[in-house]
């Protein structure tokens, strides 16, 4: 375990284009607005794409010379459990929050921080095929079948955070699955996802909350390491963003983080 002070979040699940890094980044900055000190890892070192973000989100400030909140991001490329334990503890020493991004794969550093994690956060897609990240549901009843190995992983974490939790005295693990990337799904078919996903929750132990929506601007906002939180450099924004900006501000509200100096929910709303 690394010794640390700071709330730390980790985006985590199994599988790549869940929008772990996009969300992992927005929810970074949405706490540099609120005033906290926000030190970032990338566990993802073949893509990156976390680091990237903040890399290019560093050019657009120094080639329109201004400032905007941001996080110090490191690379963490294979490094042993020991090693990146020390590596955090000394580049988060006074941090108010650690955002760790990781890869779309089993690997010890990702397990690592998801043991670690006083909030993990899980994004899921819409759809019953990623319901198996988590486990297999029966057909009709919905009832849990099976808990996929990433789900007990997450438990067997769980435990031994709670030993730690007496050691160390940290927080009980809040584990978040987020319904990300949403768009526009069938009333039926919403519905039967919600009741899986809710019979889920009570076997495994998460809450869920809602996401991110399916939005082209997410994927244009990378280059420039903007935000839809950087309201001044966007230029004019339509309504559609404005309801994602508001989107946005409802999921790191509902991540519960802890406060830090002014409201973090409101500071993502301005
Ligand atoms: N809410 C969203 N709407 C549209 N595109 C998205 C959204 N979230 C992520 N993307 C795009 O999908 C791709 C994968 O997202 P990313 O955040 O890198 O996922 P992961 O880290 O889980 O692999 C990227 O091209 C990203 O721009
Ligand atoms: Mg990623």
């Amino acid at each position: 375990m690394a010794h640390v002070q700071a709330h730390w979040i980790t985006f985590a699940n199994e599988k790549g284009g869940t929008g772990k890094s996009t969300t992992a980044v927005h929810v970074a900055v949405a706490l540099a607005y609120g005033g906290a000190q926000v030190v970032a890892f990338d566990l993802d070192h073949r893509q990156r794409t976390m680091c990237r973000y903040f890399e290019n989100r560093a050019d657009t400030m120094a080639r329109r010379g201004i400032e905007l909140p941001t996080a110090e991001c490191h690379t963490i490329d294979g490094v042993d459990e020991q090693a990146f334990n020390t590596l955090v503890s000394e580049k988060a020493a006074g941090a108010d929050f650690i955002v760790v991004d990781t890869p779309g794969r089993d690997d010890p550093l990702a397990r690592s921080a998801a043991t670690q994690a006083d909030t993990l956060v899980t994004p899921m897609n819409d759809s019953f095929v990623d319901f198996d990240l988590i486990g297999q549901v029966e057909g009709e009843s919905f009832k849990v079948k099976k808990l996929s190995f990433y789900a007990e992983l997450i438990w067997e974490a769980r435990i031994k955070r709670g030993r730690a939790q007496i050691e160390q005295n940290r927080r009980e693990m809040d584990w978040v699955v987020v319904r990300n990337r949403t768009g526009y799904t069938e009333a039926r078919n919403m519905a039967r996802i919600e009741k899986a996903l809710s019979e889920m929750a009570k076997r495994v132990g998460f809450r869920t909350a809602k996401g991110l929506s399916e939005r082209v601007i997410y994927r244009e906002l990378f280059p420039s390491g903007l935000t839809l939180l950087d309201k001044g450099q966007l230029g004019d924004l339509g309504t559609s963003h404005l309801v994602a900006r508001q989107e946005l501000r409802g999921l790191v509200a509902s991540l519960n983080l802890p406060r830090h100096g002014s409201d973090i929910s409101q500071a993502a709303a301005r």
